[in-house]
């Protein structure tokens, strides 16, 4: 049976470590009924595979089901007493996508991502591992996350698999990738180079950009959303609403789909009717002024 196409709005599982079974089924029902197929998950998250397992163990999955969904995880952060450091070496890759598969429970992953760059990874041990799970048809895809289009194209010359997505922080508020290209050249704070021309990089060569924290400001420091810090933002967030008939959490999400680099949003919402609003993005297309519109008042300079 072919699987019907990827949800442009994905549904992460970084927040599920102290939900419940019934929380957990909720939220996945909130999901497919909603038309979200695509679930995002890592190792590290809650601890060692402890959110995977909570899906795993929560969601009693039939194979028909399991072809219809798309499961994605990561792997590559490792943690000691007082910190993380990053292990790409193919034995870890390995056992932690094995590791995954008995988590998850399930028999295959639709994709594994790199979670962060390990400056010390060496493009032959990526390889390996990445030939092992595919050729024995444990992983059927490969990507990366926070990923630069330099370490993306240092890793795509030794592994034979097509490096598909790479998984970056991006919200109406945290939008360096935009704002780069928009103020170019100029002497505003936009110009800053972060992220390397990697919205660029992904359109010429068809990888998928996964917006993390879509809803998130900083570095987790809270959602923009009902915030006195945006008044402006949230302003122009309600009108579009109004217009749309919908609620504020979709607007966000949507104007992060009208790019037409054909992102996928990646919510982190525990919450079901969260999910349900935020799978309405999919049927919102921002016009081109509404879409300028909201990057302006979320203070962006536009020259
Ligand atoms: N690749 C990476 O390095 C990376 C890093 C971080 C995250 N991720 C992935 O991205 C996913 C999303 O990240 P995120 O959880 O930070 O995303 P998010 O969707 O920006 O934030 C979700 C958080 O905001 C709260 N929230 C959302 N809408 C709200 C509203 N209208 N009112 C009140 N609270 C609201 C949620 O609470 P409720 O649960 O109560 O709704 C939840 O705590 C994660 O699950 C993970 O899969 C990847």
């Amino acid at each position: 049976m072919n699987k019907k196409e990827p949800s442009r709005v994905v549904s992460g599982y970084f927040r599920v470590k102290d939900k419940s079974k019934e929380e957990i089924q909720n939220m996945f029902s909130a999901a497919i009924d909603n038309g979200i197929n695509f679930f995002d998950h890592a190792d590290k998250y809650g601890g060692d595979h402890v959110c995977e397992s909570r899906f795993g163990e929560s969601i009693k999955m039939s194979d028909d089901l399991r072809e219809e969904i798309y499961i994605q995880t990561k792997c590559g952060i490792r943690s000691w007493e007082g910190g993380d450091y990053y292990d790409f070496s193919k034995e870890h890759i390995i056992r932690q996508a094995e590791d995954s598969l008995k988590a998850l429970h399930t028999e295959y992953i639709d994709s594994l991502l790199l979670h962060r760059p390990d400056t010390l990874m060496e493009g032959e041990e990526i390889a390996e591992a990445f030939e092992t799970l595919h050729s024995t048809g444990k992983v059927r895809n490969f990507g990366v996350s926070n990923f630069t289009p330099y370490q993306v194209e240092y890793v795509q010359k030794y592994v034979n698999q097509k490096i598909r997505f790479n998984q970056i922080q991006f919200s109406l508020v945290h939008a360096s990738i935009i704002d780069n290209g928009v103020c170019m050249n100029t002497v505003f704070d936009g110009a800053i180079d972060r992220d390397r021309g990697v919205l660029e990089y992904s359109r010429i060569n068809d990888i998928t950009i996964q917006a993390w924290s879509p809803m998130q400001y900083g570095w987790f420091e809270g959602i923009f959303l009902n915030n006195d810090k945006f008044t402006e933002l949230n302003k122009e967030i309600s009108l579009l609403a109004e217009k749309y008939n919908t609620d504020p959490i979709a607007i966000s999400i949507a104007w992060i789909l009208r790019h037409p680099a054909n992102m996928q949003a990646v919510i982190g919402t525990t919450n079901p009717e969260r999910i349900k609003k935020s799978a309405q993005a999919m049927n919102i297309e921002l016009t081109r002024k509404e879409w300028y519109k909201l990057y302006s008042a979320a203070g962006h300079f536009i020259p």
